[in-house]
């Protein structure tokens, strides 16, 4: 057999990433930097979770081995084990009650700075270290910029009360659908031991009153709906060449 018929091209072995993949991965890329680069020596600095905060890991790491002294807060299990391989020291909310700045990623992102989260079920943690952060920091690519929030809200629940939960939900008019795990038969659990419900409504006309509304089922244990930290937030959008960045007029720079 002639040698040329044994050499496979390596795009049959590799698959290569479509181009639209690899530009999400630069936009992600481009806000996570840029995000870093906005972190102050010294600072302690609530780690979110996601595809897009793991760039913000990667740049923060850098500047960690470069000198530069602070302390993150993970929101999740994901992020505390990347953060910690990568060399950045962690901290806690009992240590630090109140932060100097929350970085973190989100599903939606409306014009007036509210946001849906929740996609890997961090959304609890998530808000509880944005809540404590002086500056909220939001890192996206633009496919997240609706101008109405429109996504699925995704509802962590203590399971003692999931069928309850689930009723009064319904009466909010919304489907919720218990979030199945995907290398594990059953729901998702999520870092605090709850289930997670995605909640489909066919408008979310008020996000204010609406993440009020879940909030106040017994049982309910965080939404995804952030609408309470606009006048502390910053959105990073990242494109393939630069970043827009989004300031809410609250913020005085
Ligand atoms: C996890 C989250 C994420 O921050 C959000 O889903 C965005 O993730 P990604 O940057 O991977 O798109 O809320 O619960």
């Amino acid at each position: 057999m002639p040698i040329t018929t044994l050499i496979i091209p390596v795009q049959r072995i590799i698959p290569v990433m479509d181009q639209k993949a690899q530009d999400l991965i630069a936009a992600k890329r481009a806000a996570g930097f840029k995000a870093a680069d906005m972190i102050q020596d010294g600072m302690v600095v609530g780690l979110g979770t996601g595809s897009t905060v793991y760039y913000l890991i990667e740049r923060l790491a850098e500047r960690v081995r470069d000198g530069m002294q602070v302390s993150g807060i993970p929101t999740s299990f994901q992020t505390a084990i990347r953060a910690r391989e990568a060399g950045i020291p962690l901290t806690t909310l009992d240590d630090h009650p109140v932060i100097d700045v929350a970085v973190d990623g989100a599903d939606e992102v409306d014009p007036k700075l509210r946001l849906i989260k929740g996609r890997g079920a961090a959304h609890l943690r998530e808000k509880c270290v944005a809540g404590a952060a002086r500056q909220f920091i939001v890192v996206v690519d633009e496919q997240k910029m609706v101008k109405n929030l429109n996504a699925q809200v995704p509802v962590e629940v203590l399971p003692f009360a999931i069928m309850p939960v689930m009723a009064q939900l319904r009466e909010l008019e919304c489907e919720p659908v218990i979030r199945e795990a995907v290398k594990k038969d059953g729901p998702v659990i999520t870092d605090n031991g709850n289930f997670v419900v995605d909640c489909k409504f066919s408008a979310i006309k008020n996000p204010e009153k609406l993440e009020a509304a879940i909030a106040a089922i017994p049982g309910v244990v965080e939404s995804g709906l952030f609408c309470g930290f606009t006048k502390k937030t910053t959105v990073i959008v990242g494109g393939i060449k630069k970043c827009t960045v989004i300031a809410s007029p609250d913020i005085v720079t």
